[in-house]
C-alpha cells in the first residue's frame, strides 16, 4: 500500500516498513471493567456501550513491537508540547505505512470492535487515530494530566519497555468522569483508594477504554527512562449519541492548527454525516412518516457538516502546541 497523502512536510520515515497483519497477535484481556463497575452514574447519557476500561492485553508480535519502537523514536524529532500533554507527535499515520495499517487494519477493527462492543471504526481524524505521548526531559511533569478523551475509545499501548521504570503510571479513576472532576476541583487531588493503575508487563502490552467515560493521566517518571505510549483512538457511529469528536473541534483546531483540523474535521463530518444518511435511508424514510418529521430528522443527519461549516467561518484560535526538543 502507498503512503496516504498527508500534509506538506510529512515525508515518510527513514525507518518505516509496510504494514502486515502478521503483526498482530490477539491475546484477549483478562478483565473487563464495565461503567456499572465504576458506579451507578458513569455511563451518564452518552456512553456507547457498557465497556469501561479492560486489563491490559498483548494485540502485537515482538517483531511489531520492534518496528513501532523505532518508528516511535525516530518521530520523537518532530514533538511537540501542549497545555495539557508536555510531549507528543501526532500524525504519524501521514509519515508511515505500518502506523496507517495499525489504526485501519480490518482485524485489529474488528477485534477491537468485539472489546468495544460498539461498532467502531478507523478514526477519519488521522491525527487522532495514532497520537504518541513521551515523558518530557523536565520530571516534574506529568507525561499526562487526569482528562477524559474527546475520541470514543481508545487503547494505550506501552511502546518502550516499563520494566525497572519508576513512576510513569497509567491510573485511572474508579468512579464517574464527573464525580472525579469534581474531587480534583474540591481537593486537588483524587482518594489513592479509587485511583488504579494496571502494571503492563512488558512493551507491547495495551488497555482499551471508552476513553470519554473514564477520567485517567499518565503520572510524571520518578527518574529518567525512556516512556513512549501510542494512544490509537477510533470513531464510533451512533444512531442518538455523537461521537464526542463532533463537538470537540474547537480545541482539535487549537492543538493542531487550521491547516490540518480543517480538512480532517472536514472528513470526519463528512463521515459521521454519512453514516446517519444511510442510517436515514434505510430506516426513517418511509411513507408512514409525517413530512416534518422526515424534514427534522433529515436535518438532524446533517448536523456534523452544519457544524463543521461553521467552524471555517469562526476566526482560528490561538495555538495551544509548539515544538519542543528532542530529549
Ligand atoms: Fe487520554
Amino acid at each position: 500500500m502507498a503512503l496516504v497523502h498527508g500534509p506538506p512536510g510529512y515525508d515518510r520515515l527513514a525507518s518505516d516498513v509496510s504494514w502486515d497483519a502478521a503483526y498482530l497477535e490477539f491475546r484477549p484481556p483478562e478483565r473487563v471493567y464495565t461503567l456499572d463497575e465504576l458506579g451507578e452514574e458513569a455511563a451518564g447519557p452518552n456512553a456507547f456501550s457498557p465497556v469501561a476500561i479492560t486489563e491490559p492485553f498483548r494485540f502485537l508480535t515482538d517483531e511489531g513491537v520492534r518496528v513501532l519502537q523505532e518508528i516511535c523514536a525516530e518521530l520523537e524529532g518532530s514533538a511537540r508540547g501542549s497545555d495539557r500533554i508536555p510531549k507528543f507527535v501526532r500524525g504519524g499515520v501521514y509519515r508511515s505505512e505500518f502506523l496507517w495499517g495499525l489504526a485501519t487494519d480490518p482485524k485489529l477493527i474488528a477485534w477491537l470492535r468485539e472489546l468495544a462492543q460498539a461498532p467502531i471504526e478507523p478514526h477519519p481524524v488521522s491525527h487522532h487515530a495514532v497520537h504518541i505521548n513521551y515523558a518530557p526531559d523536565d520530571l516534574s511533569l506529568n507525561v499526562d494530566q487526569w482528562h477524559a478523551d474527546i475520541t470514543s475509545f481508545d487503547y494505550v499501548l506501552m511502546v518502550t519497555d516499563p520494566h525497572d521504570m519508576k513512576g510513569g503510571r497509567f491510573e485511572y479513576f474508579f468512579g464517574p468522569v464527573e464525580e472525579g472532576k469534581a474531587l480534583l476541583e474540591r481537593d486537588g487531588e483524587l482518594p489513592a483508594d479509587r485511583v488504579r493503575s494496571p502494571q503492563f508487563p512488558g512493551p507491547g502490552w495495551a488497555i482499551f477504554q471508552q476513553g470519554h467515560r473514564v477520567l485517567h493521566r499518565a503520572t510524571r517518571l520518578e527518574e529518567p527512562h525512556e516512556r513512549v505510549t501510542i494512544v490509537g483512538s477510533f470513531f464510533t457511529p451512533h444512531p442518538q449519541i455523537d461521537d464526542p469528536t463532533a463537538t470537540t473541534m474547537p480545541r482539535l483546531r487549537r492543538v493542531d492548527g487550521d491547516a490540518i483540523a480543517l480538512v480532517e474535521g472536514s472528513r470526519f463530518a463528512a463521515v459521521a454525516a454519512a453514516r446517519k444518511l444511510e442510517r436515514f435511508a434505510a430506516a426513517t424514510a418511509d411513507f408512514d412518516r409525517p413530512p416534518e418529521d422526515l424534514r427534522t430528522a433529515l436535518r438532524e443527519s446533517i448536523a456534523d457538516v452544519e457544524r463543521m461549516l461553521a467552524e471555517f467561518d469562526r476566526e482560528p484560535e490561538p495555538p495551544i502546541a509548539a515544538p519542543v526538543g528532542r530529549r
